[in-house]
């Protein structure tokens, strides 16, 4: 069958393109059905009921703890904790770890090419604690290198935080070389690996990164659903900032508060079950189209969608060298809104603004881009359709002028 007769928004919108899968994915009717099957035949509480509707829940709840566990080959299921996604993941870590973890004058190291929330968390923090950012130095193809890494490191370095794949020019960082170095400098390494997860094999032993966040709504999954990993013996130090049921173990009048061990620990209250239902069978999905050919498929389509744009001496590409199915772009002239703004007339979904990583443009030495954002369900055709859509200037100045 054809792939994307398994996805009804592309059924049922024949028409449109959509290249914004950056920011969401659609999702294929295994992971809907597994929601409404919940819904429909199973509908109950997690951990808390001793009947089978309830079982059922458990069983599936923790079952896509192990498949988490193993798509991204954590060493344990109680590594798997379950969040709303990537940025409440990474707002656990650093207020909840990182907090009690790093002293005054300690330095974290970032890009400038991080999304806001790898960033803002850590700017709080600062402001809490007085621990300094430094910013690694990108390359001239906006890439993070060892070298520079190195330039920056020094002995307060305490922490590292990069993205795997950046979400507006998606370069794919050397996080094992980095984490490898790091170690041997007793630094720790976080990876916001909400671009990665979705498109590449990402396993966390061999990468040997200390934390990995991502989200369930990029890959296939339902919105609202994410997942923290952490190496077992630094994520049991992660102080839960969440208190209530299911993940205290007793507590007494006086406030004496026993609490439950990982992962029961860090998910107080009703999980988002229809979420992490919906995100197991999106792994199942994505574990059978393997993800080393995903990567494949979306490299090469990102290359066909570079040389067709070539053709057009009118667009400006900055990021043709990234390894990944993320393109920045700009008509010259042309505000990178209006372009999607004219897109959107032909049904051409693209993302334009600076994407949640706004002092990029530093960088970049541009404000906003134009971000077109591909998954194993994008052809060549609607990529055909795209350049001939932007082939027509003439009609973007007019319509920018009118
Ligand atoms: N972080 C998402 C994006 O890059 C929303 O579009």
């Amino acid at each position: 069958m054809d792939i994307r007769e398994e996805f009804p928004m592309l059924v049922n919108n024949k028409d449109l393109i959509y290249f914004d899968n950056g920011a969401t994915t659609f999702k294929p009717k295994l992971v809907i059905d597994s929601i409404k099957d919940y819904y429909e035949n199973y509908t109950s509480n997690a951990h808390r009921g001793d009947y089978n509707i309830s079982l059922k829940t458990d069983m599936k709840y923790e079952g896509t703890r192990k498949k988490v566990k193993d798509f991204i080959n954590a060493s344990k299921p109680e590594e798997i904790i379950f969040t709303s996604g990537t940025t409440e993941g990474l707002n656990m870590l650093i207020q909840g770890f990182f907090k009690n973890y790093l002293n005054k004058d300690d330095e974290i190291l970032l890009t400038k090419s991080e999304h806001a929330s790898n960033l803002l968390p850590w700017f709080r923090l600062c402001e809490e604690i007085g621990c300094k950012i430094v910013y690694i130095d990108l390359d001239k193809d906006l890439k993070v290198t060892l070298d520079n890494v190195k330039k920056k490191v020094n002995s307060k370095t305490k922490v590292i935080s990069l993205a795997h794949i950046t979400n507006v020019v998606g370069d794919i960082r050397p996080i094992k070389e980095i984490a490898s170095y790091a170690h041997e400098n007793n630094i720790l390494v976080v990876v916001d690996a909400a671009q990665s997860v979705p498109h590449i094999k990402v396993d966390v032993q061999d990468l040997d990164c200390d934390f990995l966040v991502f989200s369930g709504h990029k890959m296939c999954g339902p919105t609202g659903v994410g997942v923290l990993y952490g190496k077992y013996e630094l994520l049991d130090k992660l102080k839960p900032y969440n208190l209530g049921g299911g993940m205290n173990a007793s507590f007494s009048p006086e406030g004496n508060i026993e609490l439950k061990s990982l992962p029961q620990r860090l998910e107080a209250g009703t999980p988002n079950i229809e979420g992490v239902i919906g995100l197991g069978a999106a792994i199942d999905y994505l574990s059978l189209l393997d993800m080393d050919k995903v990567h494949e498929y979306e490299v090469k389509l990102k290359e066909y969608l570079v040389k067709r744009l070539k053709e057009n001496d009118k667009i400006i590409i900055y990021n043709e060298n990234s390894e990944s199915g993320i393109l920045a772009f700009n008509v010259k002239d042309v505000f990178s809104q209006d372009t999607a703004i004219y897109l959107n007339d032909y049904n051409i979904c693209v993302r334009a603004g600076s994407h949640c990583a706004k002092i990029l443009k530093e960088e970049l030495d541009i404000k906003n881009t134009c971000r077109i954002s591909l998954y194993f369900y994008n052809t060549k055709e609607e990529i055909d359709k795209l350049v001939s859509v932007l082939k027509n200037t003439d009609m973007l100045y007019n319509q920018i002028l009118l």
